[in-house]
């Protein structure tokens, strides 16, 4: 009988920084005796690989019987990016270990001893809950900037485990991030030593943290090829947080690139196109429908906005229920005539138009299904579209001159610098991006990573 094989992790080579990661907390270190470590920086480059791995070897050098915490953004994003590479990686080091999947605690023993790690999920409110009555003797946080800092705060408040230390990595956001401010700023290991006294001087409370900068070059498992694709596939704000790995404000123009060389975007007839999405957002009494037509072609290479409907009601007035479906079955049936569309994504917060629209499809024969948009970060769907367009996977038509306009005029609010807000006060078309965007949010991470990973 054919034996199954087991996965295995096949390793290569650690660079010196993840080195560092793995060798820190030795005795024979010379920052053993640090409280924690920080690694920050560009996407891919080797930090939840080395720093999982590293911290179930301290745990388990270091402790026996005690608990840790192992945190990522929710709990299934923590299994999907850590847990599954780290099972792999302690298989193939001899480790013994038992995932309890509905307690969410991975068992490690060795040598008759074993640690316990809970995994939990800074956004799940059930992990903020049970968090708070665990004592622990470690704490690592992947992505610790897409956490709740209350979530945090929370956890470490639970190292009162003597050697306890804290795990953290993340990528760059804006330089008024919570982390950046209360963590990296203060950690003795990211400031020089005249840094280190002047912070002294104004009584800051210092983080005896080491601090690790990564870049794409401290992955030596990425071909030069693969590492150019990735630094292909981020432009503005974007690169230089992904990429270059800076905490760097996104201010300004939005879509830079499109806004600078509009002639490589903007087409005059559509290329062959293998199917269509609807998206549509609702407009009120100050704002406008917007319905956009978005085409993929082969291979979902390319993204392709083929046509809109913009009607403002501030300036034309508003629509009544039958006009908006009207204009629906109208703008639907013109898609049909010319590609495959099954699909329509609206605003969900107008759960009545919907419905509306929904008997309307259905009465005109139209053969399309109305659905809710996911309507997740605004930011995701920014940094998606920028990123088409950096790759030059992003066309638009001629006509489409609200879109166009929409894209031109998107800038970012200098409001609140702690959070990228797209500016959305009435000055601005956000509703073309909105629908726009809304057409392609359930195909986003599929097409952007088309071919790129595994
Ligand atoms: N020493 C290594 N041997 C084999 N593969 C490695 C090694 N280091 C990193 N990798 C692989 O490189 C890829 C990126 O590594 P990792 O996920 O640790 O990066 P990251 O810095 O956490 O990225 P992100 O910021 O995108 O989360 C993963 O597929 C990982 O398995
Ligand atoms: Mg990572």
């Amino acid at each position: 009988m054919a034996r199954v094989k087991q996965a295995v992790f096949k390793f290569k080579p650690f660079s010196l920084k993840q080195k560092k990661i793995l060798s820190w907390w030795l005795p024979e270190s010379p920052v053993h005796d640090m409280d924690g470590i920080i690694a920050d920086g560009a996407i891919r480059s080797g930090k939840t690989v080395s720093m999982a791995l590293s911290f179930i070897f301290w745990a388990m050098e270091s402790f026996q019987e005690e608990n840790f915490a192992m945190c990522g953004k929710t709990i299934g994003s923590f299994r999907r990016n850590v847990l599954m590479v780290l099972k792999l990686m302690l298989r193939s080091r001899g480790y013994k270990f038992k995932d309890h999947r509905a307690d969410n605690l991975l068992e490690v023993s060795r040598k008759g001893f074993t640690n316990y790690f809970y995994i939990f999920g800074g956004k799940d409110e059930r992990s903020q809950d049970l968090i708070q009555g665990i004592t622990l003797a470690g704490l690592f946080c992947d992505e610790v900037a897409l956490m709740p800092e209350s979530f945090v705060n929370q956890a470490t408040g639970r190292c009162s485990v003597d050697g306890s230390k804290f795990w953290f990595n993340c990528n760059p956001a804006g330089p008024a991030h919570w982390f950046k401010l209360n963590w990296i700023n203060v950690s003795t290991g990211y400031l020089s030593k005249e840094d280190i006294d002047k912070a002294i001087s104004e009584g800051k409370e210092l983080k005896n943290i080491l601090y690790l900068h990564f870049t794409m070059d401290d992955n030596l498992s990425l071909s030069e090829k693969i590492k150019a694709r990735y630094r292909s596939m981020y432009t503005g704000v974007f690169f230089k947080r992904y990429i270059l790995g800076l905490w760097i404000a996104a201010e300004g123009i939005i879509y830079d690139l499109f806004c600078n060389s509009k002639e490589d975007f903007i087409i005059d007839k559509a290329p062959p196109i293998i199917s269509a999405v609807i998206g549509i957002d609702f407009g009120g009494t100050g704002s406008a429908h917007s319905f956009t037509l978005t085409g993929f072609t082969p291979g979902m290479r390319e993204v392709v906005v083929l046509d809109e409907y913009y009607h403002n009601n501030k300036e034309k007035g508003r629509l009544s229920p039958a006009e908006l479906d009207a204009a629906f079955v109208d703008f639907a049936k013109r898609a049909k005539v010319k590609y495959k569309v099954h699909d329509v994504y609206c605003d969900s917060a107008e759960q009545t138009l919907i419905e509306g629209l929904t008997i309307a499809a259905a009465k005109a024969r139209l053969g399309v299904e109305v659905k809710n948009a996911i309507k997740g970060p605004i930011n995701d769907r920014i940094a998606f579209y920028n990123s088409l367009m950096a790759q030059g996977r992003f066309k638009i038509l001629k006509h489409c001159k609200a879109t166009i306009s929409a894209l031109e005029n998107a800038v970012y609010s200098d409001k609140n610098p702690v959070k990228d807000e797209r500016l959305d006060d009435g000055t601005t078309n956000i509703d073309s991006l909105d629908s726009m965007e809304y057409s392609t949010e359930s195909v986003q991470d599929s097409i952007l990573y088309l071919g790129m990973r595994g």
